[in-house]
């Protein structure tokens, strides 16, 4: 594991600039209710990366997509709060929410070439992000501008670059220009859900060194979606791990790998692959995340849980944990850390 933002100071002493609470979106479905999002809570703070981290199907998009009010039917917002420099962004107006997101919040996708246009040259679309920003319209916004903004991404050649329709680009150059169109609007918040899951080893680290470098130079925090315990060790300041829609465990990076609490923490951190080091096997949890329509009884994780067997509990098949601080800044839901008189 390698950490660059050790010699950072710590973010935790920011100011909250999103704070999520009891986030609860399910999708009201003819099979059952899918409880994909239900009760997560986190607050992300300015300048620094918040991982979101968990396996697939957890809930880390539906998170994402209901702080930005992005969810459709047959799902909804059922319940709570999302915070943003103190107003509830799940209360605001479509109107206000349209404004909200590109200007103080952005998002970057997977793909990025399914959120370019196939049709126009990179310059036209970078322009006409320009144009809707600027203040006086009555200005003519220049080419030479869009260049600007390639270059402050780092893509050579900028000035032949953006005359490139997306087709040309690699995924990594795509991404890049993604970045760049929501850059121009300066966002206080970045809500990056996989951005690098789609690219090459050597470019994912470019474009992560890049997110990494608009957040030192603009103040900007991050909300870093993976499912990558690597890409978490590289970037976050501090991690969510989610499991099954729930957080089952929140610490500052460099704890959270040092002394992981909940066994499904564990199984993650285990499956990373190490450079250079040749596992024989590398350890994956065995079965999957539990269909959430149809979720068991006490503890999500309970029926993979290598720790349940080792430990003889009882009541992970009957009773869910609660969140609790195990140590300062460090929650995790586990049984293993629940004293009896809470049950
Ligand atoms: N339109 C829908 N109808 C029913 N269920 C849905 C719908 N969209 C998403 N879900 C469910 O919501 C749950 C959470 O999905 P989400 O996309 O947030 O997962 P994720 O953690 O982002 O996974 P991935 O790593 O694959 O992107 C999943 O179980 C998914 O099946
Ligand atoms: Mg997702």
């Amino acid at each position: 594991m390698t950490s660059n933002n050790k010699d950072k100071p710590p973010a935790s002493g920011n100011e909250p600039l999103l704070q999520v609470r009891d986030l609860k979106t399910y999708f009201f479905t003819r099979e059952g209710t899918v409880k994909a999002v239900d009760g997560v809570s986190f607050t992300v703070r300015r300048g620094e990366i918040r991982g979101i981290v968990g396996e697939s199907g957890c809930g880390k998009s539906m998170t994402a997509m209901s702080i930005l009010r992005l969810v459709d039917k047959p799902g909804r917002i059922v319940s709570g709060e999302a915070l943003f420099r103190g107003e509830d962004l799940l209360k605001k107006s479509r109107r206000e929410m349209t404004a909200m997101r590109g200007q103080q919040i952005s998002m970057i996708f997977q793909e990025p070439k399914s959120s370019l246009n196939p049709v126009l040259k990179i310059s036209t679309q970078l322009l006409e992000v320009l144009r809707v920003h600027r203040d006086d319209r009555s200005v003519p916004v220049k080419t030479e501008a869009a260049v600007e903004m390639l270059r402050g991404v780092g893509i050579p050649d900028a000035a032949r670059r953006v005359d490139n329709y997306p087709h040309e680009m690699s995924g990594g150059m795509a991404q890049r220009v993604m970045i760049a169109m929501s850059m121009a609007y300066a966002p206080d918040l970045l809500i990056a859900d996989e951005p690098t899951t789609a690219l090459d080893v050597t470019i994912q680290a470019q474009v992560l060194d890049l997110i990494r470098k608009l957040r030192d130079d603009r103040d900007m925090a991050v909300m870093l979606i993976t499912h990558d315990m690597g890409v978490v060790a590289e970037m976050a300041d501090i991690v969510t791990v989610m499991y099954a829609g729930t957080a089952v465990e929140e610490a500052p990076t460099i704890e959270l790998f040092e002394e992981p609490l909940h066994p499904y923490t564990r199984g993650l951190i285990n499956s990373i692959p190490v450079m250079g080091q040749v596992k024989d096997r590398l350890e994956v949890i065995p079965g999957r995340v539990p269909d959430l329509i149809d979720l068991p009884p006490g503890c999500r994780f309970a029926p993979r849980c290598k720790a349940r067997i080792e430990h003889n509990l009882t009541r992970c098949e009957i009773q869910e944990p609660h969140l609790i601080e195990a140590q300062p800044g460090h929650r995790v839901r586990c049984w293993l850390y629940e004293s009896d008189d809470t049950v």
